[in-house]
């Protein structure tokens, strides 16, 4: 294998690399949370419009609209940025390859991922596309701020270049492999795409001279890249060697992109322009303050090194506060690999969330999806999850509850603490006490989990919890009861009582993942809009001794299904079959 060569022509008028920054220490100690702010900034990565969304794309999307909408419900003043990822050789050849000017092709492809989010309810405050104006007056802005610190100098890079991944690889990051013809081809390593050797002149950022200030941020805040798995990750390649990047691209290679302020003849790089974008949706370069300070990235593993490396890098240089936290995510796979045009295995999101509901696709990807491990993806393991624990688990406890069989009246009846009193006694048995410490505790879990974005740990609690309550409600079988004994009555009343108790609580926390589903038990339940966030996440009060404000309150009125069963449970093999209340997947 052919050794590439890293050479570079540093400037003559190169500061000496203490003087290049200001207070980086400062900055990274900014990352420190304050106690009384209420502001929260998260963000997905913005997408390549080379081509159609995926479920990947939605995976990395949904993630972050559920941590937007939980630190909503705690009552933070939360933004949200996503968006579309226009610029680079990539976009450039997919259009051309398209037949499309680049502007007309990326227009196209970006209003296809906004209409994939706004049908599965991404509730993003902003949607940024870095063919916009506001874009290039930042990434001017940002470029200009390091050049005049001398982080940016002249130079000439030769060495290997993948475009699909837009990224520049060391020549221990590269292999070799046979294309589809079986030729010999040189690939990266990680990704497996092609790479080509290039040779050019452009500008260079002086990432060499960040080694030790990153080690010192990542020592110093262990918690900054999570899951821990991938902070080793980050600190193992920053104990390599860590060569300048180069910045920019010839002009008569790379048109479609922003040119370097005062070099007509070289473009921006892609990676320098897209992550700006971030800054962009806070206000930058003048009113990003009140944001900038609180940003949280999601992403995918395949983009940590530029999130974890080059990001904090170009903020130190620019004297800007790094991330609070990068929260990486692994990846979806069907049949065992990597989803690929080539290999024919795409999961179009789009269809899947028409098929299983926006709602449905969501639940799915945050119950199954990993953050530290990649997980394989199949129509069927999406239908038995859903009817198992959406539609039979969480459905079937509320239809019980709230069945006119069992609650004429459809109110939110009374709890009688002499049924079920503080001291063993009444004719509540020691399993029931244990499933009212195990509900009580749940929203703090459940905080826990949303905090560090394992939101499956927190389904997997909140849907412990529901077989808890399915448990209490078959064990005392309240259809059983005899409502003309009044002892028997005020015993039925309190066990519904605490089981709908139970739902608001599952149905307040599950708002993140299922806004929709959530909005319709909580309506049922008779709970108003303002009385469904964290604060209102106090577990029977009655049997506290306080006051419940829902005892006596008439449901909601629409006691259609909760969540439709999906009948297929094979997508591939059987042919659907209609019913009416359940929903045909294939
Ligand atoms: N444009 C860059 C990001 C720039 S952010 C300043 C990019 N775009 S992407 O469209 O290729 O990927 C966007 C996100 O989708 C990444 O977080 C990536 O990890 C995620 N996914 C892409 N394929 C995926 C799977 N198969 N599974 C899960 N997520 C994956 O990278």
């Amino acid at each position: 294998m052919k050794v590439a060569v890293l050479r570079f022509q540093q400037s003559p008028f190169l500061l000496p690399v203490p003087a290049l920054w200001t207070h980086p220490r400062s900055a990274a100690l900014s990352t420190r949370l304050c106690k009384d702010d209420r502001s929260y900034y998260i963000t997905t990565p913005i997408f390549y419009v080379n081509a159609s969304p995926h479920l990947g794309h939605l995976y990395s999307a949904v993630l972050a609209d559920c941590l937007h909408r939980y630190k909503l419900l705690q009552g933070f003043n939360s933004k949200f940025a996503t968006g579309t990822d226009e610029h680079g050789l990539k976009i450039q050849q997919a259009a051309e390859a398209a037949g499309k000017d680049p502007m007309t092709f990326c227009t196209g492809v970006s209003k296809q991922f906004r209409h994939l989010f706004d049908s599965c309810n991404i509730s993003y405050t902003d949607y940024i596309r870095t063919t916009e104006q506001r874009h290039r007056e930042a990434v001017e802005h940002f470029w200009s701020v390091l050049w005049n610190k001398g982080l940016i100098y002249k130079g000439s890079y030769e060495g290997w270049y993948s475009t699909q991944d837009e990224s520049f690889l060391m020549p221990s990051q590269v292999g070799d492999a046979l294309d589809s013809l079986g030729k010999e081809i040189k690939v990266s390593l990680e990704s497996g795409h092609k790479v080509e050797w290039m040779k050019e002149e452009n500008y260079m950022f002086r990432l060499s001279a960040f080694q030790s200030p990153l080690l010192d941020w990542l020592r110093g805040n262990p918690q900054v890249v999570q899951p821990d798995r991938f902070h080793q990750v980050v600190l193992k390649w920053l104990q390599e060697d860590l060569p300048d990047l180069s910045v920019s691209r010839q002009r008569s290679r790379l048109q479609w992109g922003i040119p370097v302020p005062g070099d007509d003849e070289q473009t921006i790089y892609v990676w320098l322009d897209a992550l700006v974008n971030y800054l962009t949706v806070a206000g930058y370069p003048d009113k990003h303050n009140q944001w900038w300070h609180v940003a949280r990235h999601v992403i995918g593993k395949d983009i940590l090194k530029f999130h974890a490396i080059y990001w904090p890098a170009f903020l130190l240089g620019a004297g800007l506060p790094l991330p609070r936290v990068i929260h990486v995510h692994s990846h979806w796979t069907v049949g065992g690999k990597k989803m690929s045009k080539s290999l024919g295995n795409v999961v179009n999101p789009l269809d899947r969330s028409q098929i299983f509901t926006a709602d449905g696709m969501r639940y799915f990807l945050l119950r199954q999806g990993v953050p530290d491990s990649d997980c394989d993806y199949t129509d069927n393991k999406v239908a038995k999850l859903l009817n198992a624990e959406l539609a039979d688990s969480l459905g079937g406890l509320l239809n019980r509850c709230t069945a006119p069989a069992l609650n004429p009246a459809q109110v939110y009846p009374s709890f009688c603490s002499q049924s079920f009193p503080r001291e063993q006694g009444g004719r509540a048995v020691g399993e029931d006490y244990l499933m009212l410490d195990a509900v009580k505790n749940l929203p703090a879990v459940v905080e826990k989990h949303y905090e560090t974005m394992h939101v499956y740990k927190a389904l997997e609690a909140i849907n412990a919890c529901v077989r808890l309550t399915n448990g209490f409600v078959q064990r005392h079988a309240p259809w059983k009861l005899d409502r003309k004994d009044s002892e028997d009555q005020r015993w039925l009343d309190t066990i519904i009582h605490i089981s709908l108790e139970c739902l608001r609580i599952y149905g307040t926390l599950l708002q993140p993942v299922v806004p929709e589903t959530s909005n319709k038990l909580l309506s049922r339940l008779g709970v108003q809009p303002h009385e469904r966030s964290s604060a209102a996440l106090n577990f029977l009060p009655r049997y506290q001794g306080m006051d419940c404000p829902f005892e006596g309150r008439a449901l909601g009125s629409d006691c259609g299904v909760l969540f439709s069963r999906l009948e297929n449970q094979n997508a591939d093999k059987q042919k659907p079959t209609k019913t009416k209340k359940s929903a045909n997947f294939k």
